[in-house]
């Protein structure tokens, strides 16, 4: 079973589905990343009802709409955790003329980096290293949450910016079935703290955070291996 993107062509379908049978696969299976991240996620993805799932990992925020096993609706963005990872590294530098590494970007935002305001307890600093772009030299700086949030604005906002085209765009019937089961975040940036309560914030939905975000893709791809009737559903889609 092979996760692949949706929105792939055909042509690169079977590029993926050789590659499986020349590695020696007996049979390969192909499945779209959103249906398997909501699988992952513990939903029931073959009832005729719309569920939406976003998908934010560090290359690309993918959200879908999903219904009868298959995908109804998917937009894909290139902006998720490697561009918020980014974006602070660009905010240090031009505010305390730090430069920081990919790495402790990466760092701050899991220790400290939120979408929406944290409670006055959540709301901490911690001490960063990096090299001072005017005398030359390794600095220690002490940066908040607060700095951090304002850091991500940008790429935060196309996030959810992404979640609000896909609402407009949904078939109402689907989109009524949204309004009752919410939207499904997956992904390691369905983990920056708040991201859920903004999006609920923007969207007036419920919105609900997986169990599992970073491993719900192939969890999900395994479940459909283990269930045959969902296989037989899935499959009839390619
Ligand atoms: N606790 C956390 N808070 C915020 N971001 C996190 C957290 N844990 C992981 N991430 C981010 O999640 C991203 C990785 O997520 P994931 O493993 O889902 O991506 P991927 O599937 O490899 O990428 P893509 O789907 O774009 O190909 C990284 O940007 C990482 O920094
Ligand atoms: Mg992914």
């Amino acid at each position: 079973m092979v996760c692949i993107p949706s929105g792939v062509t055909g042509v690169e379908e079977r590029a993926v589905r050789q590659a499986a049978i020349q590695a020696g696969a007996k049979e390969a299976h192909l499945i779209e990343e959103p249906l398997a991240a909501a699988l992952g996620a513990g939903l029931d993805i073959s009832q005729p009802s719309g569920t939406m799932v976003v998908d934010i990992g560090g290359g690309t925020t993918e959200v879908a709409v999903i219904s009868l096993a298959g995908i109804v609706y998917c937009n894909s963005v290139r902006i998720a955790g490697d561009r918020i990872d980014e974006a602070i590294i660009q905010y240090i530098k031009r505010k305390y003329n730090l430069l920081v590494g990919e790495r402790t970007a990466e760092m701050v935002k899991i220790s400290i980096g939120s979408a929406y305001p944290l409670t006055n307890e959540e709301e901490m600093s911690i001490e960063i290293k990096g090299r001072d772009l005017v005398g030359g030299i390794p600095k220690t700086l002490e940066i908040s949450s607060k700095d951090i949030r304002e850091a991500i604005v940008e790429p935060v906002n196309a996030i959810v910016d992404s979640v609000r085209i896909a609402l407009e765009k949904t078939p109402p019937e689907l989109a009524a079935d949204i309004v009752d089961k919410g939207i499904v975040l997956s992904g390691g940036g369905a983990l920056l703290k708040n991201l859920d309560l903004l999006i609920k914030e923007v969207t007036r939905l419920p919105v609900i955070v997986a169990d599992n975000p970073l491993t719900a893709v192939v969890e999900g791809a395994g479940r459909v291996l283990d269930e045959m009737k969902l296989l037989k559903d899935i499959a009839a889609k390619f």
